[in-house]
């Protein structure tokens, strides 16, 4: 049984190669181009499927992805029709995504950037009331894994946590809202919204201005999902009518976000380059070990992709 690890990123051979190496190192473990004799691939880690790539290779079992979504796998032309697909659940992007999400929630609650504006253009030294955390109202939409654990960690904090899902869920400490029939209670009571859904036809162009207007007038945005879930046009006009005060967003339609690009510039927006999660190398290889071997022990893994229940 080999396993076959496809590096994308130029970090991937230094930092990747060598932790996989040793995380998988009694099995067979092989790095493209050395693909070797195809019968032996049982087990595909890699960030992507490449345009011409034959994954044909027999006993494919497996395809691990080293990415958290399935958006990108889902009808993809060269996704192998005989094999499994999981998705990334690493305990290290898991983290990652808890610090981001905390840190602009808690700047946007604390209205640090405009404060920070004030004081550097015009020396501004008001003093303001800030509202605290328990009369600030924090909603997740998708509070599947990371809402869980970015709303987690705001629990501290004492802010009134809402989470919006497909399905009904129980949650302590959580005020929680399911389906169509309770998005417009669960945006109208959310003064700082937080998306974390996947990107399925379902929730493609979510974002758009029907949703945001539905928020209370002053909201926020965190947008670090994915950025095919907002009508960026439908954005702009509402932060620009002064509906909502201010977006914080990770991913774009476009990635790279083009040069010239109104996001780059807009003084509502607070861009990143889609950093808010990593997939870590110790913590990422150690996943996918723990999937490997369920899966040769007949197990479910977390992450496993079932088509019909995730799309
Ligand atoms: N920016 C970054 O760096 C970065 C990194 C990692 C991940 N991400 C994004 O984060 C997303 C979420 O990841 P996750 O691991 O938390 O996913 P997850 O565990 O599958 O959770 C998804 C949540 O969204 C809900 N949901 C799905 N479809 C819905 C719909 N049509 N209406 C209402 N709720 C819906 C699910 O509800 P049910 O539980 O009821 O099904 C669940 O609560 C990923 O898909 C990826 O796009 C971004």
């Amino acid at each position: 049984m080999a396993v076959l690890f496809r590096p994308f990123f130029p970090v991937d051979k230094s930092h990747w190669a060598p932790v996989l190496a040793e995380t998988l190192a009694d099995l067979d473990f092989r790095v493209f181009p050395d693909v070797g004799n195809p019968e032996d691939i049982r087990y595909y880690i890699t960030w992507n499927l490449y345009k011409g790539d034959r994954i044909a290779w027999p006993n494919l079992k497996a395809v691990l992805s080293m990415r958290a979504g399935s958006d990108w796998y889902i009808g993809h032309p060269e996704a192998p029709v005989n094999a499994s697909f999981v998705r990334m659940i690493d305990p290290g992007l898991t983290c990652s995504m808890r610090e981001y999400v905390a840190a602009y929630v808690l700047r946007l609650h604390r209205e640090l950037g405009s404060i920070e504006r004030n004081f550097a253009t015009m020396g501004n030294w008001n003093v303001l009331v800030p509202k605290l955390a328990s009369e600030r109202s924090v909603g997740f939409m998708g509070i599947g894994h990371l809402g869980m654990a970015c709303a987690d960690a705001l629990k501290p904090f004492g802010f009134q946590l809402r989470g919006w899902s497909r399905s009904p869920k129980n949650l302590t400490g959580i005020e929680t809202f399911s389906g169509d029939n309770d998005l417009d209670a669960f945006l109208a009571g959310t003064e700082i919204l937080v998306c974390l859904l996947p990107l399925t036809p379902g929730t493609q162009d979510i974002l758009d201005r029907q949703t945001l207007c539905r928020l209370p007038k002053g909201a926020a945005l965190v947008n670090v999902a994915r950025g095919k879930h907002l009508v960026e046009n439908d954005l702009v006009a509402l932060l620009d009518s002064g509906h909502l005060s201010h977006a914080v967003l990770d991913v774009f339609r476009e990635e790279p976000l083009p040069d010239g690009h109104p996001f780059r510039t807009h003084p509502k927006i607070t861009a990143t380059p889609h950093i808010a999660a990593v997939t870590m190398p110790h913590t990422g290889s150690k996943k996918l070990r723990e999937t490997i071997d369920l899966l040769e022990r007949g197990g479910t893994p977390e992450g496993l992709l079932h088509p019909d229940r995730d799309y």
